[in-house]
């Protein structure tokens, strides 16, 4: 069953991210850090390294919301970043904060949706998405089109939530994953359905291997998986 944040509401998953993250956005950043205790800042840089040998020079970063991951892959010293989301709110904050940075220059952020990018085959040294891929409508399709835009030869490095298998770590995370945090994401986003929706959608989500398959099944290649955290989250990389 597809995990959806408004369950009363007839809309499509995709309708419904968007609606949620248009709600969420100006609390967004600030929920990210204050839940995770900013270690979500540490994953999104783990995981742009991955790519440092390859030096890739165009980069698409998928659901890049307020911007956070394509922002850290300017580490990389590429030549031109572009973001895509399908919530106008998140990509507006995101557009305020490489302005107030200076780097409006060096990243475009525009609407688009990763089942259907409007870029050319084969365009992209390396394809990046953190913590989108769960909210895909389609994920196959979504990861079908991601090949389809990465050059051959090119790498998609894809950092998610995971779920976490050891005892006792396992227990206790996911009292506070599902007890706590959906408690304070509501008090400080307003959103009522925002913070449950996360826990939903990570528990639904195909992690470790299975995501390895999908990857596999839409023609990456050379795919592994390397867990963050006790395996809170994963970051997944594969090749064309
Ligand atoms: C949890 S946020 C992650 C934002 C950012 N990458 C980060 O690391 O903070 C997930 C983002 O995925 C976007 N999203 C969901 N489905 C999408 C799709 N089909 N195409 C593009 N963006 C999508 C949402 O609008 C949202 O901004």
């Amino acid at each position: 069953m597809t995990v959806v944040p408004y369950k009363e509401k007839q809309s499509g998953k995709k309708e419904q991210v968007a609606e949620m993250f248009n709600s969420i956005s100006r609390k967004y950043d600030f929920l990210n850090h204050f839940l995770s205790l900013g270690i979500d800042i540490l994953w999104r840089k783990k995981a742009i390294r991955l790519l440092k040998s390859d030096e890739p020079k165009e980069i698409l970063d998928i659901a890049t919301g307020t911007g956070d991951f394509a922002i850290e892959s300017l580490r990389l010293n590429p030549d031109q970043v572009i973001g895509v989301d399908i919530s106008e709110g998140m990509l507006e904050v995101g557009r305020e904060k490489l302005k107030r940075k200076g780097l409006d220059d060096k990243i475009e952020l525009r609407m688009g949706d990763s089942e259907k990018l409007l870029f050319d085959d084969n365009k992209f040294d390396a394809v990046i998405v953190s913590f989108g891929v769960r909210n895909f409508e389609n994920l196959e399709r979504g990861i079908a089109d991601m090949y389809r835009v990465l050059k051959p030869g090119g790498k998609t490095v894809i950092l998610e939530f995971s779920k976490p298998s050891k005892f006792p770590f396992k227990n206790i995370y996911n009292f506070y994953f599902k007890a706590i945090l959906p408690k304070i994401g509501r008090l400080v986003s307003k959103d009522k359905a925002a913070y449950t929706y996360l826990p939903e959608s990570v528990q639904a989500f195909p992690d470790g291997k299975n995501f390895l398959k999908v990857l596999e099944k839409v023609g990456f290649k050379n795919t592994r998986c390397k867990p963050l955290t006790f395996g809170i989250s994963s970051i997944y990389i594969g090749e064309k």
